[in-house]
């Protein structure tokens, strides 16, 4: 077993021994499949009357659990709990809270190999892109208690003018919050989420997204396992729309925590700036279009790599994907050429299997909206240059399984260069000068992440200086715009990609969580 989450990361591509680990896991897991599961508020169990079904996007003949359907009473009934929990919560000693969250990323690497099986049964990842998201939420909590640590959990002591005053600047918690956590990083960004603001002293609402209700069934229960008390973290589940209504016009919801799509989280944004009567924090990451620029002194197998990997790793189903490809003319079809045999050499299948590099789409309105994308891109001039089938039958079982897809030659106002899709579609336009490639990577409300691949170390100066996304990368071929690792790249969107500024796994994201008390004693 390994150390740490970071060591996971590190070793995934050289090390094979943790195959046969995972391996047994995947067959061990199955076990807790079938279950029919309740939810947790106050620490007690509370079911509702309808409940819903989790079923494996590999095949869903695979059932995963049953869950209840929670609604608007149960979201009122977690925020009251989490408020009677806050007072105990926020006065405990912050090493204290540290100490919980230290344990909670202890168990869950003594789980490492069930949450990433899990991982793979629930969302459909390949046993690297699982291993991985657990290695990274490992880091995450332990890299958020190093930094609380190194901030004497924001504790500092101030000077006054005045004699006899003591003073000190704390930073404190502000109440109970709603965490909403997404599909596809089900284990790594809610539990970041989650410890944000746990870790400060806030208490939370954890609501998993009802695509992936067993990964966040696992992780309420590891915060419970690492000493979170009982009110302090409570879990519903269900589907988004009442949860979502109850919880925006509560008075006392302290704050939202939200990873999802652009259309939600600014919904919620402007749900609570109207009906709330005073601001409250929403810390929001959202999608977006994230592009890659290649220039004509780029190193184009490094490049094709870096995009391949990016576009197409958990088919195309993160946040951070590369969608869209500005590549400098003179090398533009060298480059397509490459990426299209990349492409096609992608194993697909059920990514329980070792050589699978791209499994299922999570869902059917995935597929719709694939195959509604090529059809466009065809009809508008589009030039298929790998891909664009969905694949049925045989192999792929009964999950929704589809080519990785490149499209050439469509205009660059064209809606594949601009909407974010969720799939693995990834649109490549040409340029003739980089301050042209930068205007078009800038065209967007979007700010995630974006890359370049460039050999002139003055290309690279000047995509780092204008590029307004607040994730970005050179010549990284291991991912050209994914993988930020906790402690190593904060993750954070710009404009409408994020809400605060502040990167998720960097130095400020628990800021985000607190505010400031000036406290005066006079002695
Ligand atoms: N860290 C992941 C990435 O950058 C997302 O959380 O792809």
């Amino acid at each position: 077993m390994q150390e740490s989450g970071k060591v996971t990361y590190v070793s995934l591509e050289t090390d094979e021994s943790f195959h046969g680990d995972y391996e047994a896991a995947l067959i061990e897991i199955e076990q807790e499949f079938g279950k029919r599961h309740p939810m947790y508020i106050g620490g007690r169990e509370v079911t509702a009357p309808r409940e819903f079904e989790a079923r494996s996007p590999i095949d869903p003949g695979i059932l995963l659990g049953i869950f209840p359907e929670g609604g608007e009473d149960h979201a009122r009934e977690g925020i009251a709990a989490a408020n009677e929990a806050f007072l105990d919560w926020s006065r405990r000693d912050w090493r204290e809270r540290i100490a919980v969250v230290r344990k909670t990323a202890g168990a869950m690497e003594d789980r490492l190999f069930l949450l990433a099986a899990l991982l793979t049964y629930e969302a459909g990842k390949t046993r690297y892109e699982a291993l991985a998201e657990v290695g990274e939420a490992v880091d995450m909590l332990r890299y958020y208690c190093r930094v609380y640590e190194q901030n004497n959990g924001y504790v500092f002591p101030m000077r006054s003018p005045a004699p006899g005053e003591e003073c000190r600047s704390v930073m404190r918690p502000y109440g109970a919050w709603v965490v909403i956590s997404p599909f596809n990083f089900p284990v790594a960004l809610a539990a970041g989420m989650i410890t944000g603001a746990l870790l400060t002293g806030n208490t939370v609402v954890f609501k998993p997204t009802s695509k992936t209700p067993l990964s966040g069934m696992n992780l309420y229960r590891l915060f419970v396992e690492g000493g979170v008390p009982p009110g302090a973290i409570n879990l519903v589940t269900g589907p988004g729309g009442p949860f979502g209504e109850a919880v925006v016009a509560h008075p006392d919801v302290a704050g939202i925590a939200f990873t999802g799509s652009k259309a939600v989280g600014t919904w919620l944004q402007r749900q609570i700036a109207t009906v709330q009567p005073y601001h409250k924090p929403v810390v929001a990451e959202l999608g977006s279009k994230n592009p890659t620029i290649v220039t004509a002194s780029a190193d184009i197998a490094k490049a094709v790599e870096g995009v391949a990997r990016a576009a197409f790793g958990f088919a195309g189903q993160k946040c951070s994907a590369t969608s869209r490809v500005y590549v400098h003319s003179s090398v533009a079809e060298r480059f397509l050429q490459a990426l299209r045999d990349r492409a096609d050499r992608m194993e697909i299948g059920d990514p329980r299997r070792r050589e699978v590099a791209f499994g299922p789409l999570i869902d059917d309105d995935a597929r719709l909206t694939f195959q509604k994308a090529v059809e466009e891109a065809l009809r508008d001039g589009g030039r298929l240059v790998a891909g664009g089938e969905v694949l049925e039958g045989g192999l792929y079982g009964r999950g929704v399984y589809v080519r990785p897809t490149v499209i050439a030659d469509l205009a660059h106002g064209h809606r594949l260069f601009t909407e974010e899709l969720f799939v693995p579609i990834l649109t490549v336009g040409t340029f003739e000068t980089l301050e042209e490639a930068l205007a078009l990577a800038n065209a967007t409300d979007y700010g995630l992440t974006a890359g370049i691949f460039a050999q002139d170390p003055a290309e690279i100066g000047y995509f780092f200086d204008r590029i307004r996304f607040g994730v970005v990368y050179a010549n990284r071929r291991g991912g050209a715009t994914t993988g930020a690792w906790p402690g190593a790249q904060p993750f954070g969107g710009w404009k409408a990609s994020g809400s605060t500024g502040r990167g998720v796994g960097g130095p400020h994201y628990l800021l985000s969580f607190v505010r400031e008390q000036a406290q005066t004693r006079v002695t």
